[in-house]
Parts: C-alpha cells; sequence; structure tokens
C-alpha cells in the first residue's frame, strides 16, 4: 500500500475537518487543520495587541513571528491532535468568535503563510496525511495525489458552526456565525496571497443534502481508489 497524501479545501464550516479526522483515522493516516494554525497567530496578534476588531500592527507581527511557536499534540483521550501555542494548548481558545473575526486578516499576511507553508510542507514530507485548509491542493501540496474541494450552501454552513458552538456553552447568534462565514468566505477568496480557489484537479463535493455518512462514504472510495 502506498502512502499518499489528501489535500482538503473549502469554504469555513463545510465539514472539512471532520471528514479529513474521519479519513485520517480510517487510514490511519496524520491529520493536520491548518486553520488551527492560523487562528493560534491570530489569538497571538490579539493577546500581544497586534490586531483588534479595528486594527492591525502588521510590522509589529512580522517581528514577533519568529516568537511565535505552534505544534501539535496528539490526545489519547480524543483521539485527534491538539494545537499549542508556544507550548500552551490554546485549542479552546481558537474556536471562538472573537478569534473568527480576526483570523482571516491575519491570513492575509505573506509572511505568516510563508511561515506556516513552510511547516505545514515539513509535516507532510512522508505523505500519509490528511490535510485540511483553503489553500492545501494548491499551494501547500500542488501534488497531491487526492484533492477535495468541499462546498455548501452559507446558510446550512452556518446552521452547522452554530450548533456547534452553542454545544460547547457559546453565547452566540445564528446572525453572527452567517456574517461570520459569508465575511471570512469573501476575505479568503480575495485575499492576494493564496486566494481560495478549486484547484484545477480537485473534486468538488457537495454537502448540503448529504448525511455525514454519505459523505464519508463517498470520499473513502476515492481514497481507496487513488491509494
Ligand atoms: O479552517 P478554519 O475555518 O479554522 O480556518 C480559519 C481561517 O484561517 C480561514 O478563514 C482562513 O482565513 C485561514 N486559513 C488559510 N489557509 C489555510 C487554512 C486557514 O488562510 N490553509
Amino acid at each position: 500500500n502506498k502512502k499518499i497524501t489528501i489535500a482538503i479545501d473549502g469554504f469555513s464550516s463545510t465539514g472539512k475537518s471532520t471528514i479529513a479526522k474521519q479519513l485520517a483515522k480510517e487510514l490511519s493516516y496524520i491529520y493536520v487543520d491548518t486553520g488551527a494554525m492560523y487562528r493560534a497567530v491570530a489569538l497571538y496578534a490579539k493577546n500581544h495587541q497586534f490586531i483588534g476588531s479595528d486594527f492591525i500592527r502588521k510590522d509589529d507581527l512580522i517581528q514577533a513571528l519568529d516568537a511565535i511557536q505552534l505544534s501539535f499534540r496528539f490526545n489519547e483521550n480524543l483521539g485527534f491532535a491538539e494545537m499549542y501555542l508556544n507550548n500552551v494548548n490554546v485549542e479552546k481558545e481558537i474556536r471562538n468568535l472573537e478569534i473568527s473575526n480576526l483570523v482571516s486578516t491575519v491570513a492575509t499576511i505573506s509572511k505568516v503563510r510563508q511561515k506556516l507553508v513552510a511547516a505545514q510542507q515539513e509535516m507532510g514530507k512522508n505523505k500519509g496525511i490528511v490535510m485540511d485548509g483553503r489553500d492545501i491542493g494548491t499551494v501547500v501540496f500542488p501534488d497531491a495525489e487526492l484533492k477535495l474541494f468541499m462546498t455548501a450552501s452559507a446558510s446550512t454552513r452556518a446552521k452547522r458552526r452554530y450548533d456547534e458552538l452553542i454545544a460547547k456553552g457559546e453565547n452566540v447568534t445564528y446572525d453572527s456565525i452567517l456574517k461570520n462565514v459569508t465575511e471570512r468566505d469573501a476575505m479568503d477568496t480575495s485575499r492576494e496571497d493564496s486566494p481560495l480557489v478549486k484547484a484545477k484537479d480537485a473534486i468538488e463535493i457537495d454537502n448540503s443534502h448529504l448525511t455525514k455518512e454519505q459523505q464519508f462514504e463517498q470520499v473513502l472510495k476515492l481514497a481507496k481508489d487513488t491509494i
């Protein structure tokens, strides 16, 4: 059995990470959530007053990039890796709406992208990896053997994210989530460096009307046919 690279890209809250995690588990591959890395940089920037809802000190953040150490550590109980920022578990903090509202601005900065893309390429150099994000099939692993591009309607995605955050006990409204999802999509598709775009050889999966089981079945078959 040869090991391959599986790149999963798409808009916010299309269920990329759910599919990627399931796939990695089934194939005994490594799973990497690249969104968590951008979120951790956004958290660092926020904590150091490099970014807020109405300002960004881009040069100061770039200056500080060497002081930002990101790592994933496997949590046996959860069955997946969690994000650490300078050796502190930030898994919970990086998922809140405040960070969601700042992260896409941070992700427009080329120096940030260069640092994270290099780390991602290093993690995937031996293949046997499922990576999800926005530029995995286009920039990080343009030669990935299997590329998926996930889509779903904005309302489906916002509902999904809303249910997730409510289940975690966050105090959010559906409208604030819908706004975040559509604004992030707009920024991610229109930025100059590595915009979100479907790679030419990516397979598009619209999951608005698929159950999680149906979707996983479909994706697992694609993976097995490629391996
Ligand atoms: O995947 P997630 O929704 O957690 O990603 C958060 C944000 O990080 C995205 O909206 C995007 O701005 C940025 N991102 C990116 N490139 C990636 C992964 C995430 O620009 N490969």
